[in-house]
Order: C-alpha cells, then sequence, then structure tokens
C-alpha cells in the first residue's frame, strides 16, 4: 500500500518483488514446472513409437539401396560384381554382406571383412509392433558392437534382399534422431509451459495477489470505505469471490459503524446518568420541602413526586453499578399485582390523556414472584406505549381504554395490557423487542420493549405481542410459578 500525500490509503501497483516471488513458491510457478514435466512425458510417449518407426525407416532404406544396386547384378545373372562394385555397394548399405535370397538359394552379391558373430535376425514386413519396440530399445541401450542380420522381401519379384550391418551405424543414427527429439521437446514443452503460465499468471495469480493485497490492507483499516474491494466484473469463479468479498466488506463496515455508534451512545448514556443524578438528588430535596405545604393538591402529590424521583435516582444508580447494558438480577419476592399495577397507572396519571380509561382488573388476592421495581418497570413502559400510541389517535369522542388483567394457572401468571389504540405499526412488529430497531414513531428510541422483554427474561418469563390491528393490541406477559427461585414473602407490600 501507498501513502498518498492526501493521506489516503490506495492500492499499489502490482509490486515487481509479488511477481519473483509468486514465480518462485506460488502457484504460478509450480504450474510452469507441471506443465514442462508434463509435456515432456507426454513427448516420451510419442518418442517410444517414433524411435522404433526411425530403426524401420533406416533398415528399409538400406535395404531399398541394395535393392536398387542387385538390379545391374539379376541382368548380369551369373556375373560377379566387380571389387570395387562391391565395396560401393557394401559402402552405401553400410552392411559387411549383401545378398540375395530366392526361395532357399542365396547368392552372395557383395561381400567386404568376415562378420563377427550375428546375435539378432531382423525380418522387416513380418515383425510385431511389440517386438519392434524391444528389438529397438535392445539396439539404443546395449547395442554399438553386436552384428545383425536383415532381411525383407523385394519391391519386384519374390526374391528378398538380405544384408548383414554392424549396428554401430544404425546406433549413431538412432541416437542422433533421440537427441533431436529430446531437443524439440524441450523447446516445445519450454514455450507451452512459458505460456500456460503466463495465461494463468494474468488470469488467476495476479487476481488473486490483488484480493490478497486488498485484504490486507482492508484488514487494517476496516473503516475506510475507499478500501472496499472494487470487483472487475468477470464473470467466471473469481469474478464471483470478488463479488463476495466486496460485499463481506460493506457488511462488515454497517456492522462496525452500528458498533460505534453503539459504543459512542453508551458513553453518552454513561455521562448523562452520571450528571442527572446530581440533579435528580437536588430535585429530590426540593420534592421533600413540598411536603410541608399545606396546600391538598400539593399533600396528595407531593409523595408520588418524592418516591417517582427517589425511583429516577436509584435507576441511574443501578445503572451505573451494573453499568453495560446489563440489568440488575431480579431480588424475587411475593408481592400483589394488584398493588403494582395501581402504582403504574399513578405513574401513568398525568400523561394520560382523560379520554383514555385506565382498568386494574387484576384480582386483589393475585400474588406473583417479581422484583417489584423490575415488574413496575416493564409494565410501565407497556402501558406507556399504549397510552403514546391512542395519542396519536384523532380525538372523535370514542372512549379509549388501556386494561391490564391476569390471571394464574399451575404453570404461572400471565398478565395482558390491553389497549384499544391503533395497533403497531408493520414496521415496527419485526424486530420489537430489539434495541434500537422496533421504534416506528419520530423520537422514539426503541428502546422500550427491549428493557421490558429483558426484566421480564430476567424474572425466566417471556413477553409478545399477542394480538394487534386498528382494532387495539395486546402485549402478553408470562411469568413461571414461582419466577424460578424460591421466592420470600415480603414484608408489608
Ligand atoms: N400498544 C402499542 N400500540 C401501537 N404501537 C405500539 C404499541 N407498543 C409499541 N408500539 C410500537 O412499537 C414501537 C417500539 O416501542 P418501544 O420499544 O417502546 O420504543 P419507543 O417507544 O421508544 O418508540 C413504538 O415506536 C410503536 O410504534
Ligand atoms: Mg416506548
Amino acid at each position: 500500500m501507498v501513502e498518498e500525500p492526501s493521506g489516503e490509503v490506495v492500492p499499489a501497483a502490482l509490486p515487481e518483488h509479488h511477481f519473483r516471488q509468486s514465480v518462485a513458491r506460488g502457484l504460478s510457478g509450480r504450474l510452469l514446472v507441471l506443465t514442462v514435466i508434463f509435456v515432456m512425458i507426454a513427448e516420451v510417449l510419442i518418442f517410444v513409437p517414433s524411435v522404433a518407426n526411425f530403426r524401420n525407416v533406416w533398415l528399409q532404406g538400406h535395404l531399398d539401396t541394395a535393392e536398387a544396386a542387385s538390379i545391374v547384378y539379376l541382368d548380369d545373372s551369373g556375373i560377379m560384381l566387380s571389387q570395387e562394385a562391391q565395396e560401393h555397394l557394401l559402402m552405401a548399405t553400410r552392411s559387411l554382406q549383401v545378398s540375395i535370397r530366392d526361395g532357399s538359394v542365396s547368392r552372395l552379391m557383395a561381400s567386404g571383412p568376415a562378420p563377427g558373430p550375428v546375435t539378432e535376425h531382423i525380418s522387416l514386413g513380418t515383425m510385431q509392433p511389440m517386438s519392434t519396440l524391444r528389438s529397438a530399445f535392445s539396439t539404443l541401450l546395449f547395442g554399438g558392437e553386436r552384428v545383425y542380420h536383415v532381411s525383407g522381401p523385394m519391391k519386384s519379384g519374390d526374391a528378398a534382399i538380405e544384408l548383414v550391418q554392424e549396428d554401430k551405424y544404425l546406433r549413431n543414427a538412432m541416437l542422433n534422431y533421440s537427441r533431436n527429439i529430446l531437443l524439440i521437446s524441450l523447446v516445445i514443452s519450454l514455450i507451452t509451459a512459458g505460456l500456460v503460465f503466463l495465461a494463468l499468471y494474468w488470469l488467476i495469480v495476479r487476481p488473486i495477489i490483488r484480493i490478497s493485497s486488498n485484504m490486507d490492507a482492508f484488514s487494517q483499516h476496516p473503516e475506510d470505505t475507499a478500501l472496499v474491494y472494487r470487483p472487475t466484473g468477470r464473470g467466471d469463479e473469481i469474478g464471483i469471490a470478488e463479488a463476495r468479498l466486496s460485499s463481506l466488506q460493506k457488511d462488515l463496515q454497517a456492522t462496525l459503524r452500528q458498533k460505534q455508534h453503539l459504543a459512542e451512545l453508551g458513553l453518552a448514556v454513561s455521562k448523562i446518568n452520571h450528571d442527572l443524578r446530581n440533579i435528580l438528588a437536588s430535585a429530590y430535596l426540593f420534592s421533600d420541602r413540598l411536603t410541608g405545604v399545606a396546600d391538598p393538591t400539593v399533600q396528595r402529590l407531593a409523595p408520588k413526586l418524592v418516591k417517582t424521583i427517589d425511583r429516577a435516582v436509584e435507576y441511574t444508580r443501578s445503572v451505573l453499578a451494573y453499568g453495560k447494558a446489563v440489568e440488575r438480577p431480579p431480588e424475587l419476592r411475593k408481592h400483589r399485582l394488584h398493588a403494582l399495577v395501581e402504582e403504574v397507572g399513578e405513574t401513568l396519571l398525568v400523561e394520560k390523556p382523560d379520554h383514555v380509561d385506565w382498568r386494574n382488573t387484576v384480582p386483589g388476592d393475585l400474588e406473583v414472584s417479581c422484583d417489584w421495581e423490575n415488574l413496575f418497570r416493564a409494565i410501565l413502559n407497556l402501558c406507556r406505549n399504549a397510552v403514546q400510541a391512542m395519542e396519536t389517535l384523532p380525538e372523535d369522542g370514542r372512549q379509549l381504554s388501556l386494561e391490564i388483567a391476569a390471571n394464574t394457572t399451575s404453570r404461572g401468571t400471565t398478565i395482558r395490557i390491553a389497549d384499544t389504540g391503533p395497533g403497531v405499526p408493520e414496521a415496527a412488529r419485526e424486530k420489537l423487542f430489539t434495541a434500537f430497531q422496533g421504534s416506528a414513531k419520530s423520537g422514539g428510541t426503541g428502546l422500550g420493549l427491549a428493557i421490558a422483554s429483558e426484566l421480564v427474561r430476567g424474572h425466566g418469563g417471556s413477553i409478545e405481542l399477542e394480538e394487534t390491528g386498528p382494532q387495539g393490541s395486546v402485549f402478553r406477559i408470562d411469568l413461571p410459578a414461582g419466577g424460578g427461585q424460591p421466592a420470600i414473602e415480603a414484608p408489608g407490600k
């Protein structure tokens, strides 16, 4: 990567050392070697039959030469060739003896120095391919000082030409031929390998290097949008990998942004919480003084004010103490649910419009094992949402209601919070209980239901939207019997 003067990080052109590295150790280097090996193997497969064929052609050539000379001899039947002519013939055919066999009669046409013992009889035209191969390799590997006898039918007539030859000439010719084949093979394989290498380097290795250096750069600065991989638009497997990488990086950046947002929010909440505590402490002192005022309204509201501020101080304290996003673990005791719901009603009293009926139909003797503060907050959140939703309805004289009901079975207690509001908007339904995701109203945080759900789950219970529609919504809280833990009888409540 190159650090530009502007500070922006841009992908550098592929550096030279990348090329050398990848040839030496990488994919393309290995492919280069493999291609050379494969082409050589193919050449060997071609070489084996072709060297045997070469040998046959060589032998046939000399038989043909002898046959051409024999025409003179046959015309002149009975007369021996002159010594000089014989020597010429022997030279031309690289033979020690040339003879013509007609049926069982063999006539010597030319002969030079006495040949050593003949080790092989080769009869051209009648040999099987396998034995041709074997005999060719025997010449190539072990020949050089042997003498063989070769015969082949003449083109005209029934007679056959026979030669006795030292195999050194044949062997030398074959070695020459092999050397040429080897050289040609090497050249072909190098050219092929080079082309294959270049093609692969261009098509595969280079893009892979590009992708992996982008990965390196991205992992160093995952928040930098300029580093998101730009796919080249290829349609093949590498193109698909490029597109996936790119979308993966985009997803990762979105997640990172969200995480960062949450972290900043957490810090902000901690700061607010910290100073709010002090402010609330002063408010608490002021409202405490109000209890001394004789006015009956003040007398009725002041204790509620004190209690509410007290509660707020307690929340800020517990949030600071338990920090993070985790709620204080519930302290389970047996409480009368009716009284708890009544307190929710009193707290809501001030915000609730007059045309909303508050109905607490929880049986007076119904007891639940719960943490008073936590369950209070959960139900308060649900009720406040209901009131807020109903406030959005146009006032058409219709009486609205918010009813809290509960019943107990052997499995636990079910609490229903039913309103006659407009119903939960479609957009909010899917992630209703996920923090920051469920809000569908402006100014909403999407935290209320997430908090309620967490508090209820702390009791081992669950919360769900049971019904919703234009006629209203019902939220249901299920608390397990005994709250999952033995409840302690609460003193006084
Ligand atoms: N009783 C209800 N009636 C209609 N809509 C509701 C009701 N309760 C919750 N909602 C919808 O669910 C959303 C999420 O609620 P909540 O988690 O408390 O977040 P917030 O109140 O901050 O928006 C609300 O914005 C609202 O649109
Ligand atoms: Mg809310």
